[in-house]
């Protein structure tokens, strides 16, 4: 495994690879690697014939206040789990190579990303497709995989692909879990034992949404499980919907097709998210009588 501590250094070693028909499969990381992105990386084992991750944490998606200075950086075990998993190339490049003094130039999400997290918190989505398009002009994958986990992030990366002509296939991988159900994330950390309980209402109101065939009982549903923890000080529910799958608008009760149940909570001082996708399937017509 080769680990490349700036960009000028991975451009040398990537460019080994040009010509020689290797297929390239890049999954993006901020580190504190878990389960989660360990099976992102199974998934791009099993896709390409080299496999490049970068660990960078983007300060441009994190908003003042957020939790970028104690975000987790434990670059040795990073290092160790990348080996194991027989990753080829790491990029870890620094915050003054990737935004140089002076920079201007930055992408904008569009509407979608002013909805849900967005609004949570502004100038998100923009830090994330801007660090997303400079790494992959960097790396030049042909296969760019992201986690499930973050479904508005994976939806935002999926149109900036489309819009500006990307020449890269972006994969989802599916969301692996805890034993009990809440959602593996590098965030889950900063959770005591007391708000670990707590945080397993966000899942526990997706598994139950995902039992029901319309989208009012799906809400109903959810919104049962989450009403177990609103009276508990350190729950504070931003969201609980159900969305469409692409542009994240909010469906309306009566909508048939795929949609995705989002949720987000704080938790103690952690932001939670969470979602699961659902199809409502539309109504079979009801047949005429057949006169007789
Ligand atoms: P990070 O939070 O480190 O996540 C890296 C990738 O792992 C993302 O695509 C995320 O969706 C995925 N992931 C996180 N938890 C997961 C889980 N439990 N199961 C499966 N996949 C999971 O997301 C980011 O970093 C950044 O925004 C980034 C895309 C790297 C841009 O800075």
């Amino acid at each position: 495994m080769k680990v490349a501590n700036s960009v000028t250094d991975f451009a040398a070693l990537r460019a080994e690879l040009d010509g020689t028909g290797e297929r390239i499969v890049y999954v993006p990381t901020m580190g504190a690697l878990h389960a989660g992105h360990r099976s992102l990386i199974a998934l791009a084992k099993s896709l390409g014939s080299r496999v490049v991750i970068s660990i960078f944490v983007n300060p441009l998606q994190f908003g003042p206040g957020e939790d970028y200075a104690r975000y987790p950086r434990p670059l040795e075990e990073d290092l160790e789990i990348c080996r194991l998993e027989g990753v080829d190339l790491v990029l870890v490049p620094t915050v003054a190579e990737l935004y140089p003094a002076g920079r201007q130039v930055t992408v904008h999400a569009g509407p979608m990303g002013q909805l849900w997290e967005g609004r949570a918190r502004p100038g998100h989505f923009d830090g994330v497709l801007t660090v997303v398009l400079k790494l992959l002009h960097v790396v030049r994958p042909h296969i760019a995989i992201f986690g499930q986990k973050d479904a508005q992030q994976l939806a935002c990366i999926q149109r900036m692909v489309l819009d500006l002509n990307l020449d890269v296939t972006v994969l989802g991988g599916s969301t692996l879990r805890e034993p009990d159900g809440l959602a593996m994330s590098s965030r889950n950390v900063f959770l005591s034992a007391a708000e670990r309980v707590t945080a397993t209402a966000l899942s526990r109101s997706l598994a139950q949404a995902a039992t029901q065939t319309s989208v009012p009982a799906a809400r109903a549903v959810a919104s049962a499980v989450l009403d177990q923890v609103r009276d508990d000080p350190g729950f504070e529910l931003d969201y609980a919907t159900l969305v469409h799958p692409t542009t994240f608008v909010e469906v309306s009760d009566d909508y048939h097709g795929d949609a995705v149940f989002i949720v987000a909570a704080r938790v103690g001082m952690t932001r939670l998210i969470d979602n699961a996708p659902m199809t409502f399937p539309a109504p079979l017509p009801v047949a005429e009588p057949v006169p007789v």
